[in-house]
């Protein structure tokens, strides 16, 4: 990575507070995870506790079920569940969630974000996969998978601006003018650094080094693959959402790895837009609401 940028994120990016960085510890590795040191944890950590069963409520509320403590809501939607809610919650309020940069819009992001996640959950359906890929987790991977241009929102935000300014500009999709601006320091290998120093879980740090290039994985393939595409899939609503002509291209033999045909991304292509607004009412006053962690 250039000098300069590392420089940057190695100064002004802040080491985790001791008590985030024991809970992201605890849920390190899902099979490892003791369950009352977790809630212990939880419960000291300010208001965690609280957001983490809004979320399992607003989302239980269809179902008719209310958690009342952290072991209700365990029980209610599962321990690897659970890992993801508590991960997603604390990883966003790692960022601010302000708008300050003219080019870049923070809220069209967390949109692209939350559709990366909500694309891949409608992939694994159409490909009867949703009984091995749970809907928290494929949410908790979108939200977090470009985790790079979040830090490059923290400590680089005028570089960042700049990337947003030369894609309007010269009318270039997002990557390429990221290429122009960043070399081959792209925001997959900035998020990894980040993964990296924050000793972030393994899967996560897998999705962030390698959903743009899926083929590279070495563990949990698949997953690497339905995040790829349902990220390709979201960049696209994405671009679409800044009035932009481009559109990238989604290889046909990834799709077919997964047994489905381009037909059934196109079926996806067209219900995002709906289940991202639909997400966005739940999800937005939670945001709002979030835990203050620095
Ligand atoms: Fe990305
Ligand atoms: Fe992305």
């Amino acid at each position: 990575m250039s000098n300069v940028i590392l420089q940057v994120l190695e100064r002004d990016l802040p080491e985790l507070p001791p008590q985030v960085a024991e809970i992201i510890e605890e849920l390190r590795d899902p099979n490892l995870i003791d369950r009352p040191v977790l809630i212990r944890k939880i419960n000291e950590c300010g208001n965690l506790g609280a957001a983490v069963l809004r979320v399992v409520n607003s989302v239980g509320q269809r179902r008719g079920r209310r958690a009342r403590s952290l072991e209700d809501a365990i029980l209610l939607v599962g321990l690897e569940a659970t890992r993801h809610i508590i991960l997603g919650i604390l990883l966003q309020a790692l960022f601010p969630q302000r708008q300050l940069l003219e080019n870049f819009d923070r809220r069209s992001f967390f949109r692209h974000c939350l559709g990366t996640g909500l694309a891949a959950q409608l992939l694994c359906q159409e490909a009867g996969l949703s009984g091995r890929f749970d809907t928290y987790k494929l949410v908790n991977y979108g939200l977090i998978h470009d985790i790079g241009i979040l830090a490059l929102d923290r400590c680089l935000p005028v570089t960042l601006n700049r990337i947003f300014q030369i894609a309007t500009e010269e009318n270039i999709p997002i990557l390429q003018a990221e290429g122009k601006v960043l070399g081959r320091h792209t925001h997959s290998a900035i998020g990894q650094w980040v993964c990296t120093k924050w000793h972030l879980p393994p899967d996560i740090r897998n999705v962030v080094q390698y959903h743009h290039a899926p083929r590279r994985a070495q563990v949990n393939k698949q997953e690497i693959i339905i995040m790829h595409i349902a990220d390709t899939i979201s960049f696209n609503y994405y671009e679409s959402l800044r009035e932009s002509v481009h559109k990238y291209e989604i290889e046909a033999d990834l799709v077919e790895s997964l047994g489905l045909s381009m037909a059934q991304i196109l079926k996806v292509e067209e219900a995002l837009p709906q289940r991202v607004e639909r997400a966005l009412e739940i999800l937005e006053p939670i945001a709002q609401d979030a835990p203050c962690i620095f």
